[in-house]
Order: structure tokens, then sequence, then C-alpha cells
């Protein structure tokens, strides 16, 4: 028996290689290997594989994957490599795969994976590409194609899709770059892929220790790429590796502790010599060739015998993933056909949810999983989640949520309408809204937050009003940041939520400012020109931003508390920094609970920073851009902060005086 099924695998196994040998296209027929062409940017007989991927795969958009290596200074953290690579939407996705927050700086070559959009595209012929920016410094296309892009692009392709003559390259041109990716062709689906990765080779580097590095076989990745085992790759090119499912974390052992994969090499070797060399394909004679393929193909048929079941690639170093893939239901979208279309396009991303499904999790909407007006916790297959009930169409919050992933705006996950209402299910956010922690000083429960965290929580709010007024497309203005529209994580990350009055971006038709004469909003955080005309822009967040960051400061209401003729934040702050006695003004001013614990220079450059926030000419105050920049470094100096330093300091300045 066990000899038969031998038999049978190594026959099938010689008619695959007569196969292989008649007709190499057919079946290997991938995507070609830029092989070192890149470099050669000044030749205009070049071929086409330079440009870009053929768009040959099943689909003429996927997700796909990309690897960068992180280089600091500029690209040290998730968030920096993110907007490198116009992957902000997918940053929280990052934050997942690569096991580190979004602005941690990460340690000089860190293998960071970055999700992206790829697409066809129009042109003819048409590559597979995702559309990244970039603003240009001194660099030359060679040079961004391959020391700032890594390879992810080629100079060919950036001087075929920009105006400008690679001589006539100026500071400040902002250049479209078009990253290489794939998506997976009809063979490779039905071998059970369902991402292409762009994996950035480096020295030392073989196909093999890829293939490993992914968990994925030799043979798909040398297929992918129509590369041989003789083939030699180069650094700085991109490699395809089809997945089978999103990728995590990799992790590379450090050159002396990588063994196990080559037990063979001699351990008088060690690793410094063996880091210079351009590692090329497998470069051994054909005999040992054949063997190996013979053996490699043997295990892999007897092991596809055994699991009859399993797809063609063997996933064994993957560890588990809590992505969220299983949020996601198959919806026939006639029985929702009376939605209005935004309602429609939802459905396929977001988990439609029945009545049922609502009242199971929230225990029938239960007093005790109410958590505040019409918002209830409540657990869908053991994880939380938030359950608000609105009124209505309220397909623009769900439109807008949709299209946004940032780990500083609240995920919605699904929805369900019944009877007139709409119910929205967001992710949990376990500590509550920050105007609880700042102002609830009914409840015992609450302690202090600490100077680190409230410049956390703004840093994280204005990235993500950054990202809604300049990386998302359309743009949108949230209008109505409030702190109670701000919730905290477990970890306090703060995340933006309520979007229920969110807007286009846009200028009118004439090419005038938005205006309404509907003003809603809360006093104390809308902007004076929304107020008395109804213009709405992007400083309408700015404001609201300064707002919020003054309460962070101080402690207090946005309105003040008028019963004590208390004032406005945004008009006291003024008279704070305004009047003599700075200092001990803003001592004054900032929150008596932090208890003289933080750093009085970087309190006085968030109370700068807000004021001109709060400016009341809106062109005076700052782009949100502008404000994320400062406030990233108040943030990182926060983080250096020693409380001992600060004690000793006033400590000294005390006995001075
Ligand atoms: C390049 O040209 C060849 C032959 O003309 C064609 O088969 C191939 O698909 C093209 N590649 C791309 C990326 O368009
Ligand atoms: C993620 O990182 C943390 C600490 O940085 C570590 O404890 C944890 O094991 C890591 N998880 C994975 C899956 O690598
Ligand atoms: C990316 O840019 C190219 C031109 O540079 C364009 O043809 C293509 O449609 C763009 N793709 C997307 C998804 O915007
Ligand atoms: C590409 O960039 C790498 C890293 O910055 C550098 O070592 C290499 O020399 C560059 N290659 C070329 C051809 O400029
Ligand atoms: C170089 O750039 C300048 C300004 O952008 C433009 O006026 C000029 O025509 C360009 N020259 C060439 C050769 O492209
Ligand atoms: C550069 O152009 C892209 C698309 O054309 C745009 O999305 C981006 O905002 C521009 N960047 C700057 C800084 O103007």
């Amino acid at each position: 028996m066990e000899s038969a099924i031998s038999l049978y695998a190594l026959s099938s196994f010689f008619s695959f290689l007569l196969l292989l040998l008649h007709q190499p296209r057919l079946l290997l027929s991938q995507q070609a290997y830029v092989n070192n062409k890149q470099l050669a940017c000044d030749d205009t007989t070049n071929d086409n594989l330079t440009e870009g991927f053929a768009c040959n795969g099943l689909r003429n958009s996927c997700r796909s994957y990309v690897t960068f290596r992180s280089n600091p200074p500029a690209y040290a953290s998730l968030v920096s490599v993110s907007y490198l690579l116009n992957s902000q939407p997918y940053i929280a996705e990052m934050t997942s795969i690569n096991n580190l927050t979004d602005v941690e700086p990460v340690a000089s070559d860190t293998l960071i994976i970055a999700p992206v959009d790829c697409a066809c595209t129009s042109s003819s012929p048409s590559y597979y590409q995702h559309n990244a920016s970039y603003v240009l410094k001194s660099e030359t296309y060679m040079l961004l194609a391959n020391d700032t892009y890594q390879g992810l692009t080629t100079c060919q392709a950036l001087m075929a899709q920009n105006p400008y003559d690679a001589r006539n390259l100026t500071k400040g041109l902002n250049l479209t770059v078009p990253v290489r990716c794939a998506c997976p062709t009809a063979t490779q689906s039905s071998a059970g892929a369902r991402y292409l990765l762009a994996y950035l080779v480096t020295w030392g580097d073989d196909i093999s220790s890829i293939a490993e590095m992914f968990g994925v076989s030799e043979k798909s990745v040398l297929d992918a790429n129509e590369l041989t085992e003789k083939s030699t790759i180069y650094p700085f090119t991109p490699i395809l590796v089809p997945l089978p499912k999103e990728p995590t974390k990799i992790v590379t052992a450090p050159p002396p502790a990588s063994p196990p994969a080559t037990p063979s090499v001699p351990a008088g070797n060690n690793s410094g010599s063996s880091k210079k060399w351009v590692f090329v394909g497998v470069g051994v004679g054909g005999g040992v060739l054949v063997i190996a393929l013979a053996l490699w193909f043997f295990c892999y048929y007897s092991q596809k015998r055994k699991q009859p079941r399993s797809s063609g690639l063997t996933p064994k170093k993957f560890s588990e993933t809590s992505t969220t893939d299983d949020t996601t239901v198959p919806v026939k979208g006639s029985s929702y056909s009376g939605f209005s279309s935004g309602v429609r396009d939802a459905i396929e991303t977001l988990t439609v949810y029945t009545y049922q499904d609502l009242q199971a999790a929230t225990g029938f909407f239960s007093e005790e999983n109410k958590i505040k007006g019409s918002v209830y916790r409540g657990v869908f297959k053991n994880d939380d989640a938030a359950v608000k009930v609105l009124k209505g169409d309220v397909s623009s919050e769900i439109n807008i949520l949709r299209q946004i992933n940032h780990s500083n705006i609240i995920r919605l996950s699904g929805f369900c309408v019944h009877e007139g209402n709409t119910y929205l299910v967001y992710e949990y956010a376990e500590n509550g809204s920050l105007s609880d922690w700042l102002h609830s000083k009914k409840f015992e429960s609450y302690s202090v937050l600490s100077w680190k965290q409230r410049v956390q929580v703004a840093y994280h709010i204005a990235d993500a009003l950054n990202y809604l007024h300049n990386y998302t497309n359309p743009p949108y203005i949230h209008k109505n940041l409030k702190s109670s529209n701000v919730l905290l994580d477990a970890n306090f990350r703060a995340m933006v939520a309520n979007f229920g009055l969110a807007r286009l971006a846009e200028h009118n038709e004439e090419g005038g400012l938005q205006m309404t004469r509907h003003v809603v909003g809360t006093q104390g955080y809308m902007a004076p020109e929304y107020i008395e005309n109804g213009v709405i822009t992007p400083k309408l967040d700015v404001f609201a931003f300064g707002v919020v960051m003054l309460e962070l400061l101080s402690g207090r209401e946005a309105a003040g508390d008028s019963k004590n003729g208390e004032e406005m934040l945004s008009a006291a702050i003024k008279r704070v920094l305004d009047g003599d006695n700075v200092r001990e003004n803003l001592r004054a001013f900032i929150d008596a609970s932090l208890k003289n614990d933080y750093p009085l220079d970087l309190a006085f450059s968030t109370a700068e920073l807000a004021k001109r926030c709060v400016a009341s000419d809106l062109n005076a105050r700052p782009e949100m851009a502008e404000v994320f920049i400062t406030l990233s470094k108040i943030f990182y100096s926060s983080l250096d902060w020693d409380p001992s330093d600060e004690l000793d300091r006033s400590q000294s300045m005390s006995r001075g005086r």
C-alpha cells in the first residue's frame, strides 16, 4: 500500500517535471523578476518590466503588502513609514501586524510590513501599482527609488509617471510614486494564495530564506517571480511572496543564531564575512537540484495526500493573528435594497447584525449594560463592543467611518437597522470618555491622568484630525470635536468618535467657503466665525482641538463654570499667556490635581500652541498638520521627561529665591 502511493507520487512528479520542461511559460507565467534592470535609469530601450508588474491577476485591484526597513531618522516609526508609503489608512492594521505602536521609535533596519491598496493603472499597457506621493527634497529619481523607497519603485516608473525631466528636478515638486505590488493570478489563487507581498531583498537573502521567513514553499516564491533555482537575486529589488493569509510580524533571527536552517555551516565561519555577499539562488549543480526538488515534491505530495483539505501552501510558521477577517459576512445585496446607497455600499465591508444579535449581545439593552445616553455595552463572540442607538438614516456617519482606518478614530465594525432605528456597533473603549476623566471629580474611581497621558491623548487626537484633514480622500471636517467625543481604550489610546456632524472639507461650486444657516455645536468649542456666519472650514476642528488641549492642561470645562462667573477656556488662555507673570499664571491655570508633576517648559509650549489654535481669526490658526508636528515634538520630549528632574529643578528654584 505504502509503496503504491510512493510510486504514484513519483510518477506524478516526473510527469510534472516533463510538463515543466515543455511548457515553462504556461506554468510559471506570473510576474517577471526585475533582475537589477532598475539600475539602468538612462537606458531608454529598457524593457517594460521595470515599469511595474503586469496586470495579469484575477482581479484588477486587491489588498497587497509591501516591506520596508526602518531607516532613522526620517523613517523610524510606523506612522512615518505609513505616510511615505501612503498606507496610513491601514495604520491600525500595521500596528497589529508589526506588533509595534504607531509612534514608537523602532530600531534601524527593522522589517516593517505595510498593507497597501494595489490596482491596475488606467494606462496601456497597464501595470499593477499602489500610488504614493513624495515631495522632493534633493533626490534624483534613482536616489528616490533605490534609497528612499528602498527599491519599492524604480527610476523608470518614476520617470514614466511624472512630467519632470530627470535633469530638472527641484525641491518641493510633488511626485507620484508608483509602488510595485501585484494581485494573485488565477493559478496562485487556486493554489491558496490570497495576497502577494512585495519583499525587499537585502544582503544575505536567498529564495529559500525568504520563503522560510513567510512560511511558504520555496517553489511558490520561485514561480511567483518567474525564477529558477539558479537565478540570481539582488538587493533593493522586490520579490513577490504569495501568502495564504495576512502576514504577521517577521522575526529575523540575528545572523549568528540562524543556523537551524543550514546546519552544515562550519562553526568557525562566523557571521561578519557571510553578510557581505549578495546571496544568489541555490548555486548547486543540476543533479543535486533535481534530487532536492524530488525530495521536496515527495514530502509535499505525501503530506498533501494525508491532509486532502489543506491548501497547496503550508503556512507552518505563521502564528495566529487576531485580524478581524471574520467580521465581514456575505450578505445578498438585494435583500437590503430598501437602504440608501451609502448603507448598501457599507454592507460590503461591515458586519450587518440582526436585531436578535444585538439583543443577545446587550442583554436586551438592559440597564446594567447601558454606558451612557443611548450607548450600550455588548459582547459579540467574547469581544466587547459599544452599541449606539440612533434615530433614522445615519448612512453618512456609516459611510465616513467605513472608509476610515486609523488607530485614533473609533472603528465601526457593523450596524443593524430595525424599526426606523440604526444601531451602530463600535470598538469598545474600556476607559470611557476623556471628559469623564478630566471633569468627573465626583467619581472616586477616576484617578488623575498624568502629564504623559495627557500629552499622549492630545497627540493622538491631533494625529486623527491631521489624518481626516489631509490624508483621507475626500478630506473631512469632524465639526464636533469635544472631550466627550474622545474615547480612551484600556491603554489610554485616544479615539475620536461621533461623526454624526462630520462633513466633506470642500469648497462650494463657486470656490467660496462652505456656509450653513444651521449652526449646531457645543458651547465653548465652537469657533467664532462658525457661530457668527456659519463658516465651515477645517479650522473649526483646529479651534475645538485647541479647547480640548486647554481642558487637558487645566482640567476645567470648555465653557467654564458660568455660575461662578468663569470665562470660556479659549478666552482664559489669552489672559494667562498675555499678562505679566506668565509662569505664575500658567501654574495657577494648570490642573491642580497634577500636583506640579509636569515639565513647566513643555506645558508652556502646549499652552502657546493651544492659544494659537483658539485664535479668533481663523487665518491666524495653524493648520492641523503643523499642530500635529509641534505636538509630536512635545510628546517625544515628554516621554524623555523624568519627574525627578522637575522636582530637583523646582527645589533648587525655591531655594534660590
Ligand atoms: C511586457 O511586454 C511583454 C511582451 O511584449 C508582455 O508579455 C508583458 O506582459 C509586458 N509586461 C508588462 C508588465 O506589461
Ligand atoms: C509583541 O510585543 C510584546 C512586547 O513588546 C511581546 O511581549 C509580545 O510577545 C509580542 N507579541 C508577538 C506576537 O510577537
Ligand atoms: C495611480 O496613478 C496612475 C498614474 O500615475 C493612474 O493611472 C492610476 O489610475 C492611479 N491609481 C489610483 C488607484 O489612483
Ligand atoms: C541603493 O541603496 C542602498 C542603501 O541606501 C545603497 O547601499 C546602494 O549602494 C544603492 N544602490 C545604488 C545603485 O545606488
Ligand atoms: C525645467 O523646469 C522649469 C520650471 O519648472 C520649466 O520652466 C522648464 O521648462 C523645465 N525644463 C525642462 C527641460 O524640462
Ligand atoms: C501630492 O500629490 C498627491 C496626489 O496627487 C496629493 O494627494 C498630496 O496631498 C500632494 N502632497 C502635497 C504635499 O501637496
